[in-house]
């Protein structure tokens, strides 16, 4: 693996791989914490971020690396008119490892083209955000131990909400699995995801607009925000956006080990009530961010392909 675009550049055994290699540092944080010393993270976003880039910075120094970057457009040279390209060109003498957010479809990927260091894609436009996947990965494998046999409801904006692309992808790899879409119309998983991804691998799905009636089926419910930024027409956002409510009352349907999961930010999709549910595990999904994070960091500082000294796993 030399950058990380899209969940599709990782094999399942690399995701296992991941997964243990996160695990192992949950269980032993001290053993990894001058690991990466003298490493250099960069975080290029170019589009706003609390959980990606600073789990990503946290990683870095909780891993004996240090980190520099900018947090927005406006403060790097892309306001000048800069390209992605000239930009990597640059940041590659400069640090060891990128992370880039932006909000075209395609940049990170640019950027690996024209990168002497590897490139971890943090989230492009409503395509992929594969490390808020392993996020999601390393949450189910460790709160339900397994990846496989299990039906995932996704529910909220799957049109522009580039987590559930991550997802599902990822996730129709694993044996067993099979999908409830809950969104309105307007909001419903693009065709290329049903056609390609899952009709083409025979995976099981089902879409509806109603979520209490599917609840009781579910053993992981992935909330999404309606992804505002992404509207062409404030009116749509409006009338889309306060649909499906998750409270109280709703989860009384679901099964008492079902996991709900949401990558944060929330605006309303979920009552605040829910927050004290045992099954509310989103505070603790975005504390596993940081741990795969780390283990990914690692794992490509140390691929020998990447041609810098490897370190020891
Ligand atoms: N989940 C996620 O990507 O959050 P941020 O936008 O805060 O990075």
């Amino acid at each position: 693996m030399h950058h990380l675009i899209s969940p599709q550049d990782l094999s399942t055994t690399q995701i296992n791989e991941l997964i243990a290699l996160a695990g192992r540092i949950i269980e032993s944080p001290s053993s990894y914490s001058e690991i990466c010393k003298g490493k250099k993270l960069a975080t290029l976003f170019y589009e706003p971020s609390t959980r990606t880039r600073l789990s990503f910075e946290a990683a870095m120094l909780n891993l004996g690396g240090s980190v520099l970057g900018f947090s927005s457009a406006d403060s790097s040279s892309a306001a000048k008119g800069e390209s992605v390209a000239d930009t990597i060109r640059v940041i590659s003498s400069y640090a060891d490892i990128c992370a880039m957010r932006h909000p075209k479809e395609g940049a990170p990927m640019v950027a690996a083209m024209h990168s002497r260091i590897p490139v971890i894609n943090a989230g492009d436009g409503g395509h992929n955000h594969p490390t808020q996947t392993l996020t999601d990965l390393l949450t189910i494998s460790r709160l339900k131990g397994r990846l496989d046999h299990l039906t995932i409801g996704c529910c909220g904006d799957l049109k522009f909400g580039r987590t559930v692309h991550s997802l599902v992808n990822a996730m129709a790899r694993y044996e067993g699995v099979r999908f409830v879409f809950i969104s309105p119309e307007e909001l419903k998983i693009p065709a290329y995801l049903r056609s390609d991804v899952l009709d083409s691998a025979g995976i099981s799905y089902k879409e509806t607009k109603n979520l209490e009636e599917v609840m009781p089926e579910l053993d992981v419910l992935y909330m999404t925000r309606v992804q505002r930024e992404r509207f062409f027409n404030e009116e749509d956002y409006i009338r889309l956006k306060d649909l499906f409510i998750l409270d109280a009352e709703k989860m009384k349907y679901a099964r008492p080990d079902m996991l709900v999961m949401h990558p944060l930010p929330r605006v309303n999709e979920i009552s605040t009530e829910v927050d004290s549910d045992p099954r509310a595990v989103y505070f603790k999904q975005a504390e596993y961010g940081m741990y795969i994070r780390m283990a990914l960091i690692l794992t490509l500082l140390s691929d020998p392909e990447n041609k810098k000294e490897a370190l020891v796993c």
